[in-house]
């Protein structure tokens, strides 16, 4: 299947991608991850990023529509994928479409998470992810069973440097200028799939098989 995760920050994309990619056999490509590890790794890309991801604005679309669509080239992802933070512009999804086309496929679904704003708050402070293998923790919603340390690897748990309160305010204002009109990009296609993510993370999991015709 061929998927994408909308929704605003803290909506819980990043936590739905784990365990959709492991049941359907599917990558998962978060470009927010591929941001975050060529920060972490200094190129050029990185370099390039990191002012964009400090302050919670959108990389430019010509550099995260490249970096997507060499992903997509990959042949893991003739198979399917699922698409975590991309498109998050109306340029972004029109190329998507191009990508996709050349390739005589189209998605099959876009998963659209609904969450207030005054949750997303909480979800995004309190937030705290793996140094080693990136699963996603919260200190309250979902904590690891030992303080800091991942329950899957061990690894330590760190707290994102766009998680500040300021950021994330800046980050939801973004999300409603440039990337909430992809709704209606997608209800047009008819392929929107509305879920309510004010739910346990468990309860949207199952709404998210059953929009996608499967009952985990
Ligand atoms: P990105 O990494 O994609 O961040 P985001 O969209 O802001 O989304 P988040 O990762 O913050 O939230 P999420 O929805 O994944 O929530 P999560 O599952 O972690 O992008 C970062 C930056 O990269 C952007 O600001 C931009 O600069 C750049 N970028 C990325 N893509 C781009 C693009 N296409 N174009 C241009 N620039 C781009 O959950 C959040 C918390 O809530 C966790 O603690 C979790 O445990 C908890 N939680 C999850 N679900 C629940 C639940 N149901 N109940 C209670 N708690 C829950
Ligand atoms: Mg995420």
């Amino acid at each position: 299947m061929r998927i994408v995760l909308l929704g605003p920050p803290g909506s819980g994309k990043g936590t739905q991608a784990e365990f959709i990619t492991e049941k359907l056999g599917v990558p998962h490509i978060s470009t927010g991850d591929m941001f975050r590890k060529a920060i972490g790794e200094g190129t050029e890309l990185g370099k390039e990023a990191k002012k964009y991801l400090d302050s919670g604005q959108l990389v430019p679309d010509e550099v995260t529509v490249g970096i997507v669509k060499e992903r997509l080239n990959q042949s893991d992802c003739e198979k399917g994928f699922l698409l975590d933070g991309f498109p998050r512009t109306v340029a972004q999804a029109e190329a998507l479409d191009g990508i996709l086309k050349e390739k005589d496929t189209g998605l099959d679904a876009v998963i659209n998470i609904n969450v207030p704003r005054e949750e997303l708050l909480k979800r995004l402070t309190g937030r705290r992810i793996c140094r080693n293998c990136g699963a996603t923790y919260h200190i309250i919603f979902n904590p690891p069973a030992v303080e800091n340390t991942c329950d899957k690897c061990g690894g330590e748990l760190y707290q994102r440097k766009d998680d500040t309160e300021e950021t994330i305010i800046n980050r939801l204002e973004v999300y409603k200028k440039q990337t909430e009109p992809l709704i209606q990009y997608y209800k047009e296609k008819g392929l929107l799939k509305d879920i309510d993510g004010g739910q346990s993370i468990e309860e949207v999991t199952k709404d998210i098989g059953l929009s996608l015709g499967r009952d985990w």
